[in-house]
């Protein structure tokens, strides 16, 4: 048996950081992202009748060869199998080879591992030949360790509700792709990995004493964007989007260790999307655990913007991105 999956990164406009449970990946706060067309992860799935051979080979973005996966990369997917078959109590054991390309910077803020675990939970339940819900699939991305993959499994606009326990802790879409046409326009300003990993990050957020009060005011921020995203009201999404950026870097930057993931090239590009703004095109910026910068707009407004930005010095690349669907067989 050999198949394909194909499944999208997304970009948070409302940040899961910070967990309730560390081993169960049970967030502190609900988190809302968008599924990106031109980010993803592509996984060649062979299914082997010989249980002891468990492969994976990874072809990184722009390169045009695969490569063995390194220990740490086989060991995390060795740990979701075993979690995943426990969690569908599933005896049998299967041997398999995966090929896993990415059509994006990994590691750079970019949520490469959501694409991937995604693809892995959904590729791991094909071929154990599982017919499981959304939901339950979502639960099971999330307990892959990169919570955010729960999120790359619905279609399009997804919620996840951070619930107080593994079953309540699930994604669901509330608009598909084809809702509205935000695009996101992402900024590629290093592809350098970054030094701290999303999981370490979470574990050290409360130490910042802006965790409790940014807890306090999300209920309002989520409703708010979430009445922002129902009337389409670009204005509205894109001021909370912004605001959530910096109260979610405040935090990042004021817990201990701190966590600066912004360099200058971060800031010339934050200086640029205000002064488009000015200049009557509207746009926002979010950044996630990173330093490229993601510009968001609507469909109508993608080339100027990228224009712009290709006119400057402190691009390396640009990645348009338009909704995309979840996780999928090819
Ligand atoms: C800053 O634990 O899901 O991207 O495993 O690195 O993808 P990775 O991280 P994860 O945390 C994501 C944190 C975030 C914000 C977000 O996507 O909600």
């Amino acid at each position: 048996m050999e198949f394909t999956v194909k499944s999208p990164a997304n970009i948070a406009f409302i940040k899961y950081w910070g967990q309730k449970d560390i081993q169960l990946v049970i967030p502190c706060n609900d988190s809302f992202s968008m599924n990106l067309s031109e980010c993803f992860t592509e996984i060649n799935f062979k299914v082997l009748e010989d249980p002891s051979i468990k492969e994976m080979q990874i072809k990184e973005y722009k390169s045009s060869e695969y490569k063995q996966a390194t220990d740490v990369e086989l060991q995390k997917v060795l740990d979701f199998y075993v979690t995943l078959k426990k969690e569908l109590s599933i005896t049998k054991d299967i041997g398999f080879t995966i090929l896993s390309s990415n059509s994006f910077p990994k590691k750079a803020g970019i949520a490469s591992s959501a694409s991937f675990f995604s693809a892995i939970a959904l590729a791991f339940c094909h071929a154990f030949q599982k017919e499981i819900s959304e939901k339950e699939l979502s639960i099971l991305a999330r307990l892959s360790g990169s919570g955010s993959a729960a999120r790359s499994i619905p279609d399009g606009f997804v919620w996840w509700h951070a619930g107080l326990t593994s079953e309540s802790s699930y994604t669901e879409s509330i608009g598909a792709n084809d809702y509205w046409d935000i695009s996101d326009v992402v900024l590629v300003l290093s592809s350098k990995e970054k030094k701290v990993s999303s999981q370490d990050g979470h574990k050290r957020a409360q130490t910042s004493p802006y965790f409790e009060s940014r807890q306090q005011l999300l209920p309002k921020i989520l409703s708010d964007i979430k009445a922002a995203f129902i009337k389409k009201d670009f204005t509205a999404f894109g001021r909370i989007v912004e605001n959530e950026a910096i109260n979610f870097h405040s935090v990042l930057m004021t817990q201990n260790p701190p966590l600066y993931f912004w360099s200058g090239k971060t800031l010339e590009a934050i200086e640029h999307v205000i002064k488009l703004r000015q200049d009557g095109t509207e746009c926002y910026f979010t950044i996630d655990a990173g330093e490229n910068v993601h510009v968001i707009c609507q469909k109508d407004q993608v080339e100027v913007v990228r224009d712009s930005f290709l006119k400057t010095a402190f691009v390396e690349d640009i990645i348009v991105n338009y909704p995309s669907r979840g996780a999928r067989i090819l």
